[in-house]
Order: C-alpha cells, then structure tokens, then sequence
C-alpha cells in the first residue's frame, strides 16, 4: 500500500481531478463524508485527507509515502522531503498587497503582516529591509485595514480577496503551484510504485499543457 497525503479544500478538487486522470481516482471523495482515509484495494493506495499545510509534515514524517502540495507551504517549512514534479495546478502568485493608493515609507520599519513568516523574512532580507513580521493564520487582508500592518504578504489565485477588501498587488515575487514530494525512504524502498505514479502524472501535466 502508498500512502498519500491530499490537502483538503481549494486545491483538493483540483487534485482529485488529477488523480483521476492519471489513473488514481480517489473513490470515496466525491461523497464528501467526514472520512479522513479512504482505501483503494485495486489501486494499492490508501488516501489521506489532510489539512494543506500538514501534507508536508505528514510526509516527512513517514506517516504518508508521497503527497501533494503547494509550493508555498514547501517554501515556508522546508521540509525534508524529496519534490518531484511540479504538477501545474493551484496556480498562484506569492505577493505583496496593500491598501489601494498606500506609498511606503521607506526610512520606518514596514510592518507585514503573513501567514509565510519565514518567506516574508527572505524577501525582505534579500532587500535589506527592515522590517517587522505580524504572524496570522487567516484573512492577512485585516491586517492593513485594521492598522495591523501597512502591507501583507500571502498568496493571490484570482485577485477576489483583494479586491473585495480594497486591496492592491504591489509586489509578485514567486510563481506557486501544486508539487508531488515523497519521503525519502519510501522513495528508497517503494521506488517501483513511485516513480510509476510520478509517470502518469507526468503524462497527465505534460497533456494538459498541449492542449
Ligand atoms: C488564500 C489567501 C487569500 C486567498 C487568495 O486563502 O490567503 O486569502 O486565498 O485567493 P484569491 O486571490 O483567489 O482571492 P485560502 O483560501 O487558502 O484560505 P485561508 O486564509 O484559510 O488559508
């Protein structure tokens, strides 16, 4: 059996339609019970649903052979883990966002506001800026509007939350999207089915993009 990990929500219906596609239909998701492991005998496979940013941590850990996540939560936790493909879905851009006409005040500390701390730092440390990092777990957008912070830096797919909170893009700096990681021993030990996977996978993103 491989186990492998799943995020759960947004970037979960993309990924159980890729799976689908490459011949690892997940059979149960489309019930959308509360089960968090679904089994498939025939497929050898066992899915675990997870939250997205614990993918990772499941992997490395060896709780689950392989996963799938977004390189954001990759770039945030660095985690020990091997990344195969990148798998062209849950396409978005890590940036920078202010409210709507704000201008920086470059000789005071910007305060950001993110749920990437340790992406903010790097960015920021690679400009020499100097900088206070707010830590949030969810709607960063509070940040600016409430006086938290004068900017925020998170993850923009389609721009709605922004704009819906009179935010603006001031700033992209990394293309994200969804990667196929393994742990390193089962890579190791499981190298057969996994690089199999990573096969049909590989098929399925390269006849996406020719379409
Ligand atoms: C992400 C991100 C933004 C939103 C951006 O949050 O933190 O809030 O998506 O997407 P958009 O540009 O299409 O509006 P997510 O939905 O992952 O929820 P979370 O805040 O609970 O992590």
């Amino acid at each position: 059996m491989l186990n492998i990990a799943l995020p759960k929500g947004r970037l979960g219906d993309q990924v159980y339609e890729m799976l689908n596609d490459s011949g690892y239909a997940c059979p149960a998701y489309n019930d959308k019970d509360r089960e968090l492991i679904i089994e498939s005998k025939e497929a050898g496979i066992r899915y675990l649903l997870v939250k997205p940013s614990d993918v990772a941590v499941y992997v490395e850990h060896h709780a689950a052979d392989v996963g799938i996540v977004g390189k954001d939560i990759l770039m945030e936790n660095d985690p020990d883990v091997y990344e195969l493909l990148d798998l062209d879905i849950g396409k978005c851009k890590m940036s920078v966002a202010a409210p709507k006409g704000y201008v920086e005040d470059k000789d005071s500390t910007l305060r950001v506001a993110t749920k990437f701390v340790n992406v903010a730092k790097a960015h920021y440390a690679a400009k020499n800026r100097d900088v206070e990092i707010i830590k949030l777990n969810g709607s960063i957008e509070l940040g600016p509007i409430l006086g938290l912070s004068h900017v925020i830096v998170d993850i923009v797919e389609t721009g709605n939350t922004l704009k819906a909170n009179n935010l603006e893009v001031i700033e992209q700096f990394k293309d994200i999207s969804a990667r196929f990681i393994a742990n390193k021993s089962s890579f190791k030990f499981q190298n057969k089915e996994i690089t199999e996977m990573v096969d049909k996978l590989a098929a399925v993103v390269r006849a996406r993009k020719e379409k």
